[in-house]
C-alpha cells in the first residue's frame, strides 16, 4: 500500500482527496496498489469534513514519515511551498504540484533535486488545468522537434471576457463570479495583468525547447486594459479578444509574449470560451496539434494532480524523462515580430493616422461612438507600429491581432 499526503486542503487539495476517495477502486488498480491519503496539512480545521480523519497542522508529521512517499503541493505560493517541496523531495518523497509560480521560478532546480534524490517532482497542473499537456509533451511528442507553443493558458481571464462579449458583464462582476467558482488566483491580479499566463508560457516553452526560459523575460500585457468598447469593435469584427499565451523559435533564437489579441472567427480559438483553454503545439514531424479542456476549478485540477501522483507511486525510485534542461533560452526582443495592429483613434485624427499607417489600413467605424475611428492596420513589425503610433500621437487604444 501507497501512503500520501496532501499540502493544502483548498480549492485544488480538497479536490485531489475527492478524487482519491471517490475512485479509490479505478485508482488502485490501475496504480497496482492500493494508494491512501495519509495526511492533508492546512492552517484551517474543517469540521464536520471526512479530512478531519487525516487533517494535521504540523508539518513534520509528514516530512518525518517514511510511510509517505508521495506528496501534492496544492498550497501554491513560494513560500513555504519551495521550502516544503525540497524537504520533501530530500527526504525521498515525490512531489506533485499544480503551483505554477514555484515550477516556473524554481522547477530545473527541484528536478534536479528530485533527480538526486531518485524521486520526481511532477507538475502536471501547473499549465491548463485539467489538460493533459506537460505528459504529452515529455513524452508523447518526444519524437519532434517543437517549434512553437502557443494558446489560452489562463481560464480566469478567459471566463471574464467570455462574460463581458456574451453577456455584456461588468469586468468587476465577471472577476468577482471567477473567484467564487474557484477559478482565480489568490491575488487575482497574477490573472487579469498575464503573470499566471506568463508561468504557464515559461513552463511549456520551457519543456519545448529543453531550455529554461524565463518568466521574467516574457513581455506581457494582462486584460485590465480592455474596455467595452474594444468588445464592441470585436463584435462588428466579427473577432473575439483572448488573452493569448505564446512562443516560437526561429533560427535559433526564441520569441515570448503573453497579450490580448483579437481572434478572426474563423481561427480554433474563436469559440475557446469560457474557463476553457486551449493550446496549440507545432512539431517538425508532428505539424499541428492542438489540447483543449477545463483550464481551472477544483476537479478538473485535481485530476492531474491525482494522476501525476498515480505516476509517482508507480514509479518508485526511477526517475522519469523530462525534456526541461537547466541551461537559459536567450529571448529575444519582440521588436522584429510582425503582425496587424487594431488601433483606435479621435475622429480628429482619422486623416494623418490613414497617412501614418498606410494607405492600406482597414476602417471601422461604430455607429455609437462617433467621436472616434478604428484601423486594422497591414502587416508591420512591433518597432514600426511603436514607431508610427508615438508619431501619431493620442491613440486611444490598440490590439494584437493574432495571424
Ligand atoms: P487555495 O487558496 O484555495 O488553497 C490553498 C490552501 O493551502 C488553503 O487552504 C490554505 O489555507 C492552505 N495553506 C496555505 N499555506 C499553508 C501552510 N503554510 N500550511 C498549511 N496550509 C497552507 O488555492 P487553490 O487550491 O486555488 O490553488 C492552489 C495552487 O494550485 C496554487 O498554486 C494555484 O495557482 C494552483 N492552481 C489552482 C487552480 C484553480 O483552479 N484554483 C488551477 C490550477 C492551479 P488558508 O486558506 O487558511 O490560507
Ligand atoms: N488562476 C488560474 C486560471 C488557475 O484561471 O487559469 C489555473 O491555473
Amino acid at each position: 500500500m501507497a501512503k500520501i499526503a496532501i499540502l493544502g486542503y483548498g480549492t485544488v487539495g480538497s479536490g485531489v482527496a475527492e478524487v482519491f476517495w471517490t475512485n479509490e477502486k479505478l485508482i488502485d488498480e490501475r496504480a497496482g496498489e492500493e494508494i491512501r491519503i495519509k495526511y492533508v496539512l492546512d492552517l484551517r480545521d474543517f469540521p464536520g469534513d471526512r479530512v478531519e480523519a487525516v487533517l494535521t497542522h504540523d508539518f513534520s508529521d509528514i516530512v518525518n514519515d517514511p510511510e509517505v512517499t508521495v506528496v501534492a503541493e496544492v498550497m501554491g505560493g513560494m513560500k513555504p511551498a519551495y521550502d516544503f517541496t525540497k524537504q520533501c523531495l530530500m527526504a525521498g518523497k515525490s512531489v506533485c504540484t499544480s503551483n505554477k509560480e514555484l515550477v516556473a521560478a524554481k522547477g530545473p532546480e527541484l528536478m534536479r533535486i528530485a533527480r538526486e534524490h531518485h524521486v520526481n517532482y511532477l507538475y502536471e497542473a501547473s499549465c491548463g488545468g485539467g489538460i493533459p499537456i506537460i505528459r504529452a509533451m515529455n513524452e508523447s511528442l518526444n519524437a519532434d522537434d517543437l517549434s512553437e507553443i502557443s494558446g489560452i493558458l489562463n481560464g480566469t481571464t478567459n471566463y471574464i471576457l467570455t462574460e463581458m462579449t456574451e453577456n455584456g458583464t461588468d469586468f468587476g462582476d465577471a472577476l468577482k463570479r471567477a473567484q467564487e467558482l474557484g477559478y482565480a488566483e489568490r491575488n487575482p491580479e497574477a490573472d487579469v495583468e498575464g503573470y499566471d499566463a506568463q508561468r504557464k508560457i515559461a513552463i511549456l516553452s520551457s519543456i519545448a525547447y529543453g531550455k529554461t526560459v524565463y518568466y521574467e523575460d516574457i513581455h506581457t500585457e494582462g486584460i485590465s486594459g480592455v474596455t467595452p468598447t474594444d468588445i464592441e469593435y470585436a463584435k462588428k469584427l466579427k473577432m473575439k479578444i483572448r488573452l493569448l499565451a505564446s512562443s516560437f523559435r526561429e533560427k535559433g533564437k526564441y520569441y515570448a509574449m503573453v497579450a490580448p489579441v483579437l481572434v478572426e472567427h474563423t481561427h480554433p480559438l474563436y469559440s475557446v470560451d469560457g474557463v476553457f483553454n486551449a493550446i496549440f503545439v507545432k512539431g517538425n514531424m508532428l505539424g499541428d496539434a492542438m489540447f483543449y479542456g477545463s483550464g481551472a476549478g477544483k476537479l478538473p485540477t485535481a485530476s492531474a494532480v491525482a494522476a501525476d501522483m498515480i505516476q509517482a507511486v508507480k514509479a518508485g525510485d526511477t526517475v522519469l524523462y523530462s525534456n526541461w534542461k537547466e541551461e537559459e533560452a536567450d529571448l529575444s526582443p519582440l521588436d522584429s515580430s510582425s503582425r496587424r495592429f487594431f488601433v483606435r483613434v479621435p475622429v480628429e485624427k482619422k486623416e494623418e493616422a490613414i497617412r501614418v499607417f498606410g494607405m492600406d489600413a482597414e476602417q471601422v467605424n461604430l455607429e455609437e461612438r462617433p467621436e472616434e475611428t478604428a484601423l486594422i492596420t497591414g502587416i508591420m513589425t512591433e518597432q514600426e507600429f511603436e514607431q508610427k503610433a508615438a508619431k501619431l500621437g493620442g491613440i486611444l487604444g490598440r490590439i494584437r491581432i493574432n495571424m
